[in-house]
């Protein structure tokens, strides 16, 4: 396995935080603190509304802009959706897709998870795929099987082709703004499972070449550990990616 064939991507998912203006003013200040970390990939996903004011701002900055979620179909009666061609005119480059909020609050299944994906992967976007079990799931003893089928029912009509525009990020719910943070080798067992998975689906060089990211918690203090592990190509930061200085410790961890 040789990480240094994938490329490292930190993105910030910024959830249901901050408002154009202070959108605006947030990337003036990190632009120049990661500005030549040119080893990782850098990402904001924001609000919807917030797209204009971070495409903008992040103009001639090495920052990429991503959305939150986004619809399967490409319009119609759908109200309060956002399409992929919506959200590539507005110049948006990635969208997280299946994030565990979505799955536990609105609704969100493995199908509806699968149409979004392809739904983001036909209008040009990257697709950061959130998988990842829940605490009970964990103590049942069936994260692999939870993990597994997640992805598998993601990618399902994805071609070879089209995955080196996807991004897996493991999520462990119990992990998600709790503080509590999987330890490096929990995140790493996970991540290398879901790297078996994707071999299985399409092959071994489409996994080594499959950036997979952890997220759940990971801050400016435990980021260099987890991201030292060899499955573990980035990270998908909530809480952490709204302090600037924070979230550069991050960007640094991973070059
Ligand atoms: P926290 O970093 O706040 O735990 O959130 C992780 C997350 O859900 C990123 O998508």
């Amino acid at each position: 396995m040789d990480k240094t064939k994938r490329s490292a991507v930190i993105a910030g998912n910024w959830k249901m935080n901050m408002t154009p203006s202070q959108t605006g003013a947030f990337i003036k200040e990190l632009a120049p603190k990661v500005a030549g970390l040119d080893g990782c990939k850098v990402v904001l996903c924001v609000p919807y509304v917030d797209i204009a004011a971070a495409v903008e701002a992040a103009k001639g900055t090495n920052i990429e802009i991503g959305a939150e979620n986004v619809h399967w179909a490409e319009k119609g009666a759908y109200t309060g959706e956002i399409s992929g061609a919506m959200l590539s005119e507005c110049g948006v480059k990635y969208v997280i897709v299946g994030h565990s909020e979505r799955r536990q609050y609105f609704g969100e299944t493995d199908v509806t998870v699968n149409e979004r994906v392809k739904a983001g992967l036909s209008n040009g976007l990257k697709v950061i795929l959130c998988v990842g079990e829940t605490l009970t799931e964990r103590e049942q003893g069936v994260t692999y099987e939870t993990v597994a089928r997640q992805t598998k029912i993601a990618l399902l009509g994805v071609s070879a082709d089209e995955l080196k525009n996807v991004i897996i990020a493991y999520e462990p719910v119990w992990a998600i703004g709790t503080g509590k943070t999987a330890t490096a080798e929990q995140a790493e067992e996970v991540c290398a499972q879901i790297r078996g998975v994707i071999a299985d689906i399409y092959c071994e060089a489409c996994a080594e070449a499959t950036t997979i990211q952890y997220g759940g918690s990971m801050n400016a203090k435990n980021a260099a550990e987890l991201l030292s592990m060899k499955n573990i190509d980035g990270g998908l930061i909530g809480g952490a990616s709204l302090k600037s200085d924070d979230f550069t410790v991050i960007v640094k961890a991973a070059q």
